[in-house]
């Protein structure tokens, strides 16, 4: 018996040791499926933050698109890993919550924060809303609130969420500030690139098209900039676009529970084992 029993043990142990392994949080995963984020995820990498981010159980990724991170991406390594520091909020925020904050403006804490090398609240940020948007801008006193929240790109509540925003910040002592863009995206025209394309392109002009008509005004200034060459090229991405900023979260959540439904799984048949070589004894 003695051998059967701690033989099961062991199988247990091994068991529960695979399953914590599954992380909630994985940021190359979460952002492997949208390719206007894939140069946030290269520098991520670049500068060996992705496990850094990776360990933690919680945590708000303020995105960059490719053309919105252009502005920093050429920095020193060491600085460019401090500015991407000050992205990683140490909390779970998506849209809801975002939202659902009562104060006009909340101090938010940084992965830079928690190099211990912040001064005057610049391992902070300060989430601030106006007009019914949503701003945000390093923590220190007088700094910019320029960089406006766009949308929730993945949430795995309440372990990890991307959140997409429209430029870089750069807090005071982190590097050069990061000149606001000439053409604010919300004062842009809304769709006037994408539909000069859609009616560029020949076959499926009309699903396109119905599918601009569709999304209200607000969403496609964020769409225009970063996407219209992708589009120009062929007609397939805009409907995976659309789907991506519609995309329920019960989807997006999925690979994680299913992950750890596999885990619930593998104890059950594991216990199901264990009481069995009781049995046979
Ligand atoms: C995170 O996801 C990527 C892409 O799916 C995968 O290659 C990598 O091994 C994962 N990392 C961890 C720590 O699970
Ligand atoms: C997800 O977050 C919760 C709450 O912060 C934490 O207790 C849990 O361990 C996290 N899950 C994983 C797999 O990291
Ligand atoms: C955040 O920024 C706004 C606008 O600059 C400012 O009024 C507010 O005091 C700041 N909040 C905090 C907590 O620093």
């Amino acid at each position: 018996m003695g051998l059967k029993v701690s033989s099961s043990f062991l199988c247990l142990a091994i068991l529960l040791a695979v399953s914590s392994i599954v992380s909630a949080v994985n940021i190359t995963r979460a952002l492997e499926k949208y390719p206007e984020f894939s140069s946030m995820t290269e520098l991520f990498a670049k500068t060996e933050l992705t496990p850094i981010i990776n360990k933690r159980q919680t945590i708000t990724v303020l995105a960059l698109s490719n053309d919105a991170i252009g502005s920093i991406s050429g920095r020193p390594e060491e600085e460019l890993k401090n500015i991407l520091m000050n992205h990683v909020v140490l909390d779970y925020f998506d849209e809801l919550k975002l939202k659902a904050l009562k104060d006009k403006s909340t101090l938010l804490t940084t992965l830079y924060q928690s190099t211990g090398l912040g001064q005057q609240q610049n391992g902070f940020l300060n989430c601030t809303k106006s007009n019914g948007k949503i701003y945000f801008g390093s923590g220190v006193k007088g700094a910019p609130q320029t960089a406006e929240y766009i949308t929730t790109v993945f949430r795995n509540p309440y372990n990890l969420s991307v959140v997409q925003i429209s430029m870089p910040i750069v807090a005071p002592g982190l590097g050069a500030p990061v000149k606001v863009p000439p053409p604010p995206p919300m004062s842009s025209p809304p769709a006037p690139s994408p539909t000069k394309k859609g009616a560029a392109t020949p076959a499926p002009g009309p699903a396109e098209e119905e599918d601009y008509a569709d999304s209200p005004p607000g969403l496609a200034p964020e769409t225009a900039p970063a996407s219209a060459p992708s589009e120009a090229d062929s007609p397939a991405p805009a409907p995976e676009k659309s789907g991506k900023k519609k995309m329920p979260a019960a989807d997006e959540a999925e690979p994680p529970s299913s992950a750890s439904k596999t885990g619930l799984n593998f104890g059950a048949v594991l216990v199901l084992g264990f009481v069995a070589s009781f049995a046979g004894f």
